[in-house]
């Protein structure tokens, strides 16, 4: 057994001493002087080995235990560390210092559009409307022709979308959302449907053939264009800025009767003309109408009944716009040296 006592030589705090420059030691020559200096034939240890046989005797098997002890220690690290070296170990190896501060892990980041997604839906669901959701892989009755797409519209070309079989394909738009919302509820109906779509756009610095959207619907008795126009207004100045302009040019969707194209003033310039907006003080968002009675019989609601609005609004435009990115390719390349920007 140990016996309790403290060691009544220097040994300890000499050897622990030589322990560190072991580890510190980074080539053999510089191992070897450590080795001589503590334990050669005038070594600092080796001499307190010496002196033991001058103490008293009833204190020399104490001291020898410890000073052996010590001895073995450091010979046990210099070994290691020889090992260590001669396998070509060259960091320094350091004492632990447990009170120094710890290291934060890194700590990941929401992708600009995700967070754009989030305060889109934060908007929405404050001017009432519910999260919907439908799947990216769709048939064509969902994405067509419950949507009022005649078999031979140049928009079902197989071309210009992602066709998986015959009659299933990549979704090219969210308005499919509104199709699968409508089968599932009555009205009134108040929705928006965030998420992605797919065309084989050619690839630039403004065109990927990924997107995303918000396709918003409101179904109920007397839902009018005017609704409609100030959803719109609302949602760009909350989004965006409570100087926003609402512009709607007259359109086509085969989907809405009438129709409209979405402009906000741009709000990188507040509608002076700039860089982003193409020198226009506009930018184009999207497209919206009043649901056409066709696409309202598809599922069931009596267009006598009830009326509705739709939109659908490009949400890339948005995130580009407001972080100042001027390639959607940076949007979907996910390289972190990006990323760590927003
Ligand atoms: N789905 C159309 C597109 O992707 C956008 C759109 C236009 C959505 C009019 C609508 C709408 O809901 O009413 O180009």
């Amino acid at each position: 057994m140990i016996p309790e006592i403290n060691d009544p030589t220097p040994s300890t705090e000499i050897a622990k001493q030589g322990i560190r420059e072991v580890l510190q030691a980074n080539d053999i020559p510089t191992l070897e002087k450590v080795r001589i200096k503590y334990v050669g034939r005038k070594g600092q240890i080796t001499t307190i080995l010496r002196s033991i046989g001058k103490l008293p005797a009833e204190d020399r098997a104490e001291a020898g235990y410890f000073v052996n002890k010590n001895k073995q220690e450091f010979l046990v690290n210099y070994e290691t560390r020889k090992e260590q070296l001669a396998e070509g170990a060259q960091e320094v190896k350091e004492f632990f210092d447990y009170t120094l501060p710890g290291e934060r892990p890194p700590l990941g980041r929401r992708h600009p559009v995700t967070r754009t997604m989030e305060e889109v839906a934060e908007c929405m669901m404050q001017l009432g409307f519910d999260w919907a959701e439908g799947p990216e892989i769709e048939d064509e009755f969902h994405n067509f022709i419950a949507l009022n797409i005649p078999e031979n519209h140049a928009a079902r070309d197989p071309s210009d979308n992602f066709y998986i079989e015959d009659d299933v394909l990549l979704r090219s738009q969210t308005s499919t959302v509104q199709i699968r919302y409508m089968e599932e509820h009555k009205p009134p109906i108040r929705v928006f449907a965030p998420g992605k779509v797919f065309r084989p756009d050619t690839v630039d610095a403004s065109h990927f053939y990924i997107f995303h959207q918000v396709e918003g619907l409101w179904v109920d008795k007397d839902i009018t264009f005017s609704h409609l126009k100030s959803v719109l207004l609302m949602f760009g100045r909350m989004m965006l800025g409570s100087d926003l302009k609402l512009r709607l040019r007259p359109s086509y969707f085969p989907f809405t009767e009438p129709s409209a194209e979405i402009d906000f003033s741009c709000f990188v310039c507040g509608g002076e003309g700039c860089s982003v907006c193409g020198r226009k003080g506009w930018l184009e968002m999207g497209g919206c109408g009043m649901v056409d009675p066709n696409v309202l019989e598809t599922v069931n609601i009596d267009p006598e009944e009830y009326t509705g609005f739709a939109f659908g609004i490009g949400i890339d435009r948005i995130v580009m716009a407001k972080y100042g990115i001027d390639d959607i390719r940076l949007i979907f390349g996910n390289d972190v040296r990006f990323l760590r920007q927003f």
